[in-house]
């Protein structure tokens, strides 16, 4: 076919200018200009020397790709040459003199880590940051004598953002309003600034924790009320700025620590929900304009409320005082209103109010005073009240109804706002006037003219040229065949290219372990790890040293211990370049046939295969009896820890959105392991012991010493069943047949774990209970009280409830009695991934992920000839639209 010799010819072109596009780009000039321009020149730096073995300097294949000069009293400028380095991941100078402007960081599409704080920067190029797509760390705090900048809003290319630092920078301007484009946001520190303007409403939708905006020159203003909605906060610095309005409710933040409002122009009553948020423990509020009863807090909070409450200590208020706080929160707060309306008696000078001689307030004039707003009913509480005057503002709404019950109300004047709803009857006694309302006494329905619009569409005529005619299309069928199958060929070619120049780039790195040098080869997709840095391993693995490990681990301390299990121990440790490390120490017991088999496996396994959702091995060690693997270090432990003992830990709860991600991530991680090369491994012991977890709450699947492959020919094999109770599907149970659909139900009860808080079996539990699968089945087959099964720390709104149903669906179709009947790990990612992260851009990785299974060891030609060039060019639309292009492994 044409097509295809026209294909054919197209790669070896590709193939050909691929070839010849390797860069070759001189990081020793780079490195060399970086030396001449530091003074003192840093301890280890040397001219003579290959730049690779400088001290803090980290190179992969001749390519720095780590320079970390942290407090090392250096002074001197930063070259502009920087930006050549392209393999440059992490750029620490922090706590140094470094001055002179800054070079411009632009397309260092590899940079994840820049701190530049603590120095003497003068200033900061426009282009800055500009296409930095895998940053994710950035910190420029205290460098006051740069000149003044803004926040470009470029950077919402940044998408993997999660710690913005630029307190004390200089910089002005306003806060873009660009959050949402951070899923991964987490801090952001701009504090002692000059920022002006107010809290961008995207705020609502980020995930920020920790928020210092406090201490800008002229004060950030507007209201606060964003924070309500931000529900992951835990530190809330907003100090000294100019904010105002009323303090929202926050009960929504129920991590939130550490709440810093003083010295704004905050007005109004504190919501009582904050008094209770759980975790509080620091709170100021002093020097605001906040009114009404004083907030009580438990005696665990440290606390200064400032003094301008209706009395000095907490307690009601007068009920006078309290309806007219209602009026004046009803319109907004009005300063004017705030200045004067303070202490616990209305009649004490309080602007425009007048009262009798008890005590009771009898006027209230509030007219021409611009405010916008509703009229309160709680002004019917104020039952003396005989004159009440609210004209010539901008009210809404209605007229309260109460209104008409004021005994001794003798005029009521509220002409000339923007009233509407029904007129109130009053007796005839009152003086009623209410003129100037336009919408008010009518019945007017808002948003409807509804004979406009329908003709409107009438006025283009059916025969409208621009709607197009098929049969006169000048375009045959043919040609668009043709058009889509290029254009899916050139999305392919351009993906395999640039697949392929991914994996060219992996390179060898000497890294030095404790004087031992040990060469380790480093893929860049496995290093691009939600920020985190591991190398490697090559196939031919690393062994490590013992003594580095005794050094790492402090001899094996038994503070250093993370857990323990019948396998043996695993400690922490840490590396002399400051990485933690888990160390799995085998029992010298189980050295001798299983566990040294499992030890086996489990090297060979992990030094194949490679996925960010599957823990990964740094190295081992055999010395003597002593058998360990060196994995990375997971710091938020496992799946279980958090399900099951979370208040043990001292963990909050998993939110319902974390769980999802983590389902998510597990299954992502099976997935691959099922898909692996082509091949079926089979992890045989997925349980939520065995779901890791990082910093920021992503899951990787551990503990690989029962991975088996399934024999080519075929998809299930017989052995001895291993694995752990409650998790074992029953065929394998009872016959030791195991095909991939044993992880497949495992899975599953991990999702009924994720739903309930409960174990796969807890013996603790009555007989019909203790076994959750059982269990589980029986609520969904009921199909009525789900709601009771679940963990009773989610907050569980119907959006919530929904997504547990689906899932909870999920759970019972993975647990289903007959292997055959349980859906494949394809299908289960796709289920869950619409509950997780929708909005996330696919990075590299992802996009490989989802389309990989590339040979990529195949020879061009030969992938040819081997299959049926026709069949692979007959992309379906489904495959079009997002799913595998399993095709696509046959070019
Ligand atoms: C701002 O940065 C400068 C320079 O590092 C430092 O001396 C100063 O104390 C910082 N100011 C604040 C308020 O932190
Ligand atoms: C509370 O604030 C004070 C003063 O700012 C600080 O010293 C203390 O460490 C804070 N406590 C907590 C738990 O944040
Ligand atoms: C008005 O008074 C009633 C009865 O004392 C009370 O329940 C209500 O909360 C008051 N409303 C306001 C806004 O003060
Ligand atoms: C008056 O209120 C109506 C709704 O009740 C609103 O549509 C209109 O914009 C308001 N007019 C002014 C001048 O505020």
């Amino acid at each position: 076919m044409a097509y295809a010799k026209a294909l054919f010819f197209f790669f070896r072109l590709l193939l050909l200018i691929n070839l010849l596009t390797v860069s070759f780009c001189d990081d020793a000039a780079v490195m060399a200009k970086l030396l001449a321009a530091l003074s003192p020149t840093p301890s280890g730096w040397s001219t003579s020397a290959d730049y690779c073995a400088w001290d803090y300097v980290a190179c992969q294949s001749g390519n720095v790709y780590i320079i970390s000069l942290a407090s090392q009293s250096i002074s001197g400028e930063l070259p502009s040459e920087l930006t050549q380095l392209a393999s440059l991941r992490s750029l620490s100078v922090q706590q140094n003199s470094l001055s002179g402007p800054l070079p411009s960081f632009a397309n260092m599409s590899s940079l994840e880590e820049l701190y530049l704080d603590s120095n003497e920067f003068s200033s900061i190029p426009q282009d800055f940051l500009l296409g930095l797509p895998n940053l994710g760390t950035f910190n420029i705090s205290d460098n006051d004598k740069l000149s003044p900048w803004q926040i470009p809003s470029y950077l919402a290319e940044s998408t993997y953002l999660g710690s913005f630092c630029a307190s004390n920078a200089s910089i002005i301007g306003a806060i873009p309003n660009f959050f949402n484009s951070f899923p991964n946001l987490r801090n952001l520190g701009l504090s002692y600034n000059n920022l002006a303007g107010s809290l961008p409403a995207s705020f609502g939708s980020s995930e920020i924790q920790n928020l210092w905006l406090n201490n800008q020159q002229q004060g950030l203003s507007g209201t606060i009320d964003v924070l309500s909605s931000m529900t992951q906060l835990s530190q809330v610095w907003l100090h000294a700025n100019a904010f105002t309005g009323p303090i929202p409710d926050l009960s929504k933040c129920v991590n939130l620590f550490d709440l810093q409002l003083r010295d704004n122009q905050l007005t109004g009553v504190v919501p009582v929900s904050i008094t209770g948020l759980p975790k509080l423990v620091n709170i100021t509020l002093q020097h605001n304009t906040l009114q009404g009863p004083m907030p009580e807090f438990g005696n665990n909070v440290k606390k200064n409320l400032g003094n301008g409450f209706c009395n000095d200590k907490p307690g009601p208020c007068d009920p006078q005082v309290t309806a007219l706080l209602a009026v004046a929160g009803d319109l907004g707060y009005p300063i004017t209103l705030v200045q004067s309306w303070h202490g616990n008696n209305a009649c004490n000078n309080w602007a425009p109010i007048s009262c009798d001689a008890q005590g009771n307030v009898i006027s209230l004039t509030l007219r021409k005073q611009g405010f916008s707003g509703t009229i309160s009913p709680a002004l019917a509480n104020l039952t003396s009240l005989r004159n009440l005057y609210l004209n010539d503002n901008n009210l809404t709404g209605p007229i309260p109804e109460s209104l008409t019950t004021l005994p001794n109300l003798q005029e009521l004047e509220v002409s000339n706002n923007n009233l509407s709803g029904p007129i109130p009857v009053f007796p005839p006694s009152v003086i009623f006037s209410h003129g100037g309302n336009l919408f008010l006494g009518k019945n007017v329905s808002i948003g409807g003219s509804p004979s406009s619009g329908q003709n409107s569409d009438a006025l283009i005529p059916s025969d409208n040229p621009l709607s197009g005619n098929s049969n006169g299309s000048s375009i045959s069928g043919g040609m668009i065949v043709g058009v889509v199958i290029a254009v899916v060929i050139v999305v392919v070619v351009v993906f395999f290219v640039s697949y392929k120049c991914y994996m060219k780039r992996q390179h060898k790195m000497k890294v030095n372990v404790n004087g031992t040098t040990v060469s380790i080869e480093i893929k860049k997709r496995d290093i691009v790890d939600y920020g985190r840095t591991f190398p490697a391993l090559e196939d031919g693995n690393i062994s490590i040293p013992i003594q580095v490990l005794q050094k790492a681990t402090n001899f094996f301390s038994h503070e250093n211990v993370l857990g323990s299990g019948g396998y043996g121990v695993v400690y922490l440790g840490k590396l002399d370049d400051g990485t933690k490390v888990a160390v799995k120490k085998m029992k010298d017991g189980a050295m001798h046939t299983k566990g040294m088999n499992e030890f086996q496996a489990e090297i060979a396994f992990l030094t194949k295969v490679r996925h960010r959702n599957l823990v990964a091995l740094i190295g081992y060690c055999i010395n003597d009896n002593n058998r360990l693997l060196v994995y990375e270090y997971m710091s938020q432990g496992t799946l279980g820890h958090h399900l099951f003992e979370w208040e043990k830990h001292g963990f909050d709860p998993l939110s319902w959105k974390q769980r999802v991600s983590i389902a998510l991530d597990v299954a992502r991680g099976i997935e691959y392991l099922h898909s692996f090369a082509h091949q079926n491994f089979i992890h045989r012991d997925i349980k939520s012991s065995n779901i890791l977890l990082s910093d920021d709450m992503r899951a990787k699947v551990a503990d690989f010493g029962l991975v088996r492959k399934a024999p080519n020919d075929k998809s299930s094999f017989e052995t001895r069943v291993a694995g752990t109770f409650g998790y074992l599907a029953p065929e394998y149970a009872t016959t030791g047949r195991a095909t991939n659909k044993v992880d497949v139900y495992a899975f599953g009860v991990v999702l009924m774990e994720i739903i309930t808080g409960k174990k796969a079996v807890d013996e603790t539990l009555p007989d019909e209970t203790c076994h959750l699968v059982t269990w589980f089945h029986k609520i969904i087959r009921r199909g009525h009280n789900l709601r009771n099964a679940i963990d009773p720390t989610l907050d569980l709104d119907d959006q919530t409830f929904e997504s547990v149903s689906k899932v909870a669906e999920l759970a019972a179709h993975c647990t289903a009695n007959k292997y055959f009947r349980r859906p494949n790990t394809e299908h289960v990612v796709n289920v869950l991934g619409p509950f997780a992260h929708k909005w996330k851009p696919l990075r590299p990785e992802e996009i490989e992920e989802k389309y990989g299974g590339l040979d990529l060891h195949m020879s061009l030609p030969l992938a040819f000839h081997d299959s049926s060039i026709d069949e692979s060019l007959s992309f379906t639309e489904a495959q079009l639209n997002g799913h595998r292009l399993n095709q696509s492994a046959q070019f």
